[in-house]
């Protein structure tokens, strides 16, 4: 089955499975609907993020990329050559997406963030701008790639985020004497790789970290790695909203798991008739 195909499959068994705000009975869970998901604050940051990304969906200069299999979302070829424009179009976090991630660093107060896979920036400068005491360390392969999010989140005036170059199975070992209290991993989108992230960054992760992982049902390897993280020891809560999951290590918690939907795309889904 191809991975389109599959991916139809598993948005239908999401979706089955998936509650509106009405059916969360955790607090800690309605909480994170009402002032992540839900929060319709327009920050600032939000418009001048999404003109360097229309400025890069107009950029058609070359740049040469080491091609990390799986990291890349929508890559069709193999190329070592492709247009800015072709990987801000298929690589890159939707706004939707990068003001969820703002509005977990900004609710929870983040403070050091650790990313895997910068691309060009995008979902890094949503992360960074929610507080800009905080600190991101943000990880990616190619060198191009990584001298262009510099140049977005010098016009975007980020001051706080630290770019490490090479293959994350270098760069992240350099990184483990630091503890981190939000992760975002969003690249090498495969079972053994992103359990392998998770298993390295244990020790480094604060006792109330949160851990977002991009892409779960990017294929049957990355659902299967998305089952497995939920059960950890360590995670206390989790939500998944098809496109990425979240999990909290949080102690005070009892185990918890929703599938959550925005209430328009399921509004008979009510409490009363349970999850
Ligand atoms: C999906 S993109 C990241 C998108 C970005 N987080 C955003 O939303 O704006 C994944 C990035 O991870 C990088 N990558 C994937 N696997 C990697 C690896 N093993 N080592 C280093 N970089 C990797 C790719 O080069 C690619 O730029």
């Amino acid at each position: 089955m191809s991975d389109y195909l599959y991916r139809i499959g598993a948005f239908l068994r999401f979706y089955k499975k998936a509650t509106n705000v009405y059916g969360i009975h955790s607090p800690f869970v309605f909480d994170f609907v009402q002032n992540v998901l839900d929060e319709s604050k327009e920050y600032y940051a939000y418009k001048s993020i999404e003109i360097e990304r229309q400025k890069l969906l107009l950029n058609r200069k070359m740049i040469q990329v080491d091609d990390f299999g799986a990291g890349s979302k929508n890559s069709l070829t193999n190329a070592t050559s492709r247009h800015i424009n072709d990987i801000a179009r298929t690589s890159l976090s939707s706004s939707k997406k990068g003001r969820i991630l703002f509005q977990i660093a900004h609710h929870y107060k983040r403070m050091k963030i650790l990313e895997l896979g910068t691309s060009l920036g995008i979902s890094s400068a949503y992360l960074a701008s929610a507080n800009s005491q905080s600190q991101l360390y943000t990880l990616e392969g190619s060198v191009e790639i990584a001298k262009i999010a510099e140049s977005v989140h010098s016009h975007l005036k980020l001051k706080n985020i630290q770019y490490h170059i090479g293959r994350f199975s270098d760069t992240l070992p350099t990184l483990l004497n630091d503890t981190f209290d939000l992760v975002f991993l969003d690249g090498h989108h495969e079972y053994n790789a992103v359990l392998a992230y998770f298993e390295i960054l244990r020790p480094s992760l604060s006792q109330d970290a949160i851990v977002i992982v991009d892409d779960i049902y990017w294929s049957k390897g990355m659902e299967k790695a998305w089952n497995e993280l939920k059960q950890q020891d360590i995670v206390t809560a989790s939500v998944d909203l098809f496109d990425m999951g979240i999990l909290f290590l949080r102690s005070g918690l009892s185990k918890q798991d929703f599938c959550i939907v925005p209430y328009h795309l399921k509004p008979w889904k009510l409490g009363v008739w349970g999850k």
